[in-house]
């Protein structure tokens, strides 16, 4: 388990960079990020290589014994590059270039930007084959940040026809699948097919879903020119990227097959403001929220079923969001405790020092502007030295997650306030307010080993997931299925029969009709003879070989079932109909995980969480107040005591089940 941190030397005069890297090795660290935006300085004008100062940094930090992950430099390439080649440049849907002078704006289809980039790689990791300081690679640096996944230039034109010549047989078939009938948008050839651009009415709805797959594929073909001339020019570095959070445009489980493990910049304050529904309230804006920052980890360790390295770690106040709240005393420890007791093996702060010059001047780093210690610098030396060695995170529970399927539901998302992260995660929150570790998968990924699955809207569903999911239930699992599930095909078109389509035979109940409903609209229901709350979505169920557990009690869907279950094989399926609101998600998920035998907590008070991994737990405080733990007798504190104050952390040797927390003032 190590700390680490994202420097930039070349922001500094070289007569800074000893005193640095000493200070880095004297507060525990281990690994040292570099060189993900410094193209221009390395190559200032055409063939003219600068590296000198970057082999000095790298020998600075392997002379202090730490290593260094070097980043390929692509995500902001020089202007004299641009000014060659302004074909590289992005579109908008509107055919607006997206300019240099900020990042991420080449195209990632442009034959032009791959050839350079195939050149720059080359030279940046044959330059450091041999050294013996550098421990591996990051890709480029956050593919599509500042929503660029999808570009629309002449040249994602061209790469879409092709891609669409791949998938299809012929135009006929494309024009059947995607069901080009509807106001005459049948093709006569591949290509007459433009990129999606903007349009008086919506887009049709499978070349939307189309685009979104090409447009990520080309992402997948791009970090493949870099990951594979890093294994060429030695194969014993690790090859990671650093994913986003909440990210929707970027598939990360179709990139995890090219890296050794994944990557991602954690950034707890600026979450809740920019990407995250409701208001954010007070301890959220000093710490975060713990279900929002964790569902990441969970996607980012599940998508390869291993451990993780969190990137970038928010190092103090940042410059991006609405506003910059200093984080609550302690945070920067507290997020790096979190992320090791949800799989990460390494913690990375973003940045080293605050820098004097560019457009993040108002970003804290582990150190100030002057050079002098931050708040995060005391943080991160006191984790460096409370971690030790650690086994993966064993989690008995899946949560199925797949980028296809918020990608339809956001196509068509039939209200305002359909939010396909907030829909999934009241069940994951629901999973963690009881201290249970659950791996955020893709629907494709092997459930055998899992107690319980939560599929929450799996709405593209063919036949093979299908019968996956029959096969897992048969042999003893428990599957719990929310709304919007089975109701279209891969297309993005409706199945024929009833949601959830293929899947009806294995839940025991089909979808008699749906509704979304806005917020002054009463949306009760009653499920095991208790009342609760529902929101936005509601599916009326028709139970055929399945017991309702509940109906609804308010509007025009009363008397009608809103939840049922039934056994099949040597395991049980339930179908919920409605985005539960917390309450109901609670007694939802704990039934499942009841029925599966999977141990849990009590109820969690809100910004307090439990996670254990390897035999330890973790209870991390999101909240200014104390809290009291009650644990076994026997069960040693190795970090903490039974009472943790606000933003305050302790790991205890026991299972997370044994544990009991309390605020302390309740
Ligand atoms: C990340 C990015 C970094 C830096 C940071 C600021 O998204 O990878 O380069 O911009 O945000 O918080």
């Amino acid at each position: 388990m190590s700390i680490g941190v994202c420097y930039f030397p070349e922001h500094w005069p070289s007569d800074n960079w000893e005193r640095d890297v000493a200070q880095m090795a004297d507060a525990g660290l281990e690994y040292v990020r570099m060189a993900e935006f410094s193209w221009g300085r390395v190559e200032p004008e055409r063939g003219e290589f600068d590296f000198e100062w970057l082999d000095e940094a790298v020998e600075l930090v392997g002379e202090y014994g730490m290593e260094a992950v070097l980043c390929t430099p692509t995500a902001t390439p020089p202007k004299w590059l641009v000014d060659e080649h302004p074909d590289i440049l992005q579109a908008d849907e509107d055919g607006t270039l997206r300019e240099w002078g900020s990042r991420r704006f080449t195209c990632f289809n442009s034959e032009t930007y791959r050839k350079e980039t195939r050149r720059i790689v080359r030279k940046f990791v044959d330059r450091y084959a041999d050294n013996p300081h550098v421990a591996g690679w990051q890709t480029d640096n956050e593919f599509g940040c500042h929503e660029t996944v999808r570009c629309y230039c002449d040249d994602c034109a061209v790469a879409f026809r092709d891609w669409l010549r791949e998938k299809y047989d012929d135009i006929a078939d494309l024009n059947e699948s995607w069901g080009n009938t509807f106001w005459s948008q049948q093709y006569d050839s591949f290509a007459a097919v433009d990129p999606p651009r903007p349009s008086p009415a919506e887009r049709h709805p499978s070349r939307l879903l189309d685009y979104y797959r090409f447009a990520n594929d080309s992402v997948v073909e791009y970090n493949r020119i870099h990951a594979d001339l890093i294994r060429e020019a030695n194969d014993d570095w690790f090859v990671t990227h650093n994913f986003m959070g909440d990210f929707a445009s970027l598939d990360a489980y179709s990139l995890a097959p090219d890296l050794d493990f994944l990557g991602w910049d954690s950034y707890p304050t600026g979450f809740v403001q920019d990407r995250r529904q409701g208001d954010a309230t007070v301890p959220e804006l000093r710490a975060g929220d713990p279900d929002e920052v964790s569902m990441n980890h969970d996607i980012y360790r599940g998508a390869k079923q291993k451990p993780f390295w969190v990137l970038e770690q928010q190092p103090g106040d940042v410059n991006w969001p609405p506003y910059a709240p200093q984080p609550g005393e302690g945070a920067m420890r507290l997020w790096a405790h979190h992320a090791v007791a949800h799989g990460a093996d390494a913690v990375c702060y973003f940045r080293w020092r605050r820098c004097r010059e560019g457009q993040e001047q108002y970003h804290a780093g582990l150190r100030k502007a002057d050079g002098s210690a931050d708040r995060g610098y005391h943080d991160a030396a006191q984790t460096a030295e409370e971690l030790f060695d650690l086994d993966p995170v064993d989690a008995p529970v899946a949560i199925l997650h797949d980028y296809e399927n918020l990608w339809a539901t956001e196509i068509q998302p039939h209200s305002p306030d359909w939010d396909y992260w907030s829909h999934l995660r009241s069940y994951y929150a629901a999973a963690r307010r009881h201290g249970v570790q659950a791996d955020v998968v893709h629907p494709e990924t092997d459930l055998s080993g899992y107690e319980a699955v939560v599929a929450p809207a799996l709405h593209l569903v063919d036949e093979d997931l299908a019968g996956n999911l029959t096969e897992y239930v048969e042999s003893g699992g428990h599957l719990l299925l929310g709304p919007r599930t089975g109701l279209k095909d891969p297309y993005n078109k409706l199945h024929n029969a009833p949601a959830p389509g293929p899947l009806a035979d294995l839940a025991g109940a089909t979808v008699d009709q749906h509704e979304s409903l806005p917020s002054q609209v009463p949306t009760e229901l009653q499920y095991r003879g208790e009342s609760f709350e529902y929101r936005t979505w509601a599916e009326w169920l028709v139970p055929e070989d399945a017991e309702s557990l509940g109906e609804f009690t308010s509007g025009t869907a009363a008397g009608n079932s809103a939840v049922t279950t039934t056994e099949r094989g040597d395991g049980q399926v339930t179908l919920c109909g409605v985005w539960p609101e917390a309450d109901l998600a609670d007694a939802l998920v704990s039934d499942v995980l009841d029925a599966a035998g999977v141990a849990r907590t009590h109820r969690l008070p809100d910004s307090v969480r439990v996670a254990e991994r390897d035999g330890y737990s973790w209870v991390t405080n999101f909240g200014p107040a104390d809290v009291q733990i009650s644990a076994p007798e026997d069960a040693s504190f190795l970090v903490g005591s039974a009472e943790i104050g606000g933003y305050d952390v302790a790991v205890v040797e026991a299972g997370a089940h044994e544990l009991g927390v309390s605020i302390a003032d309740d």
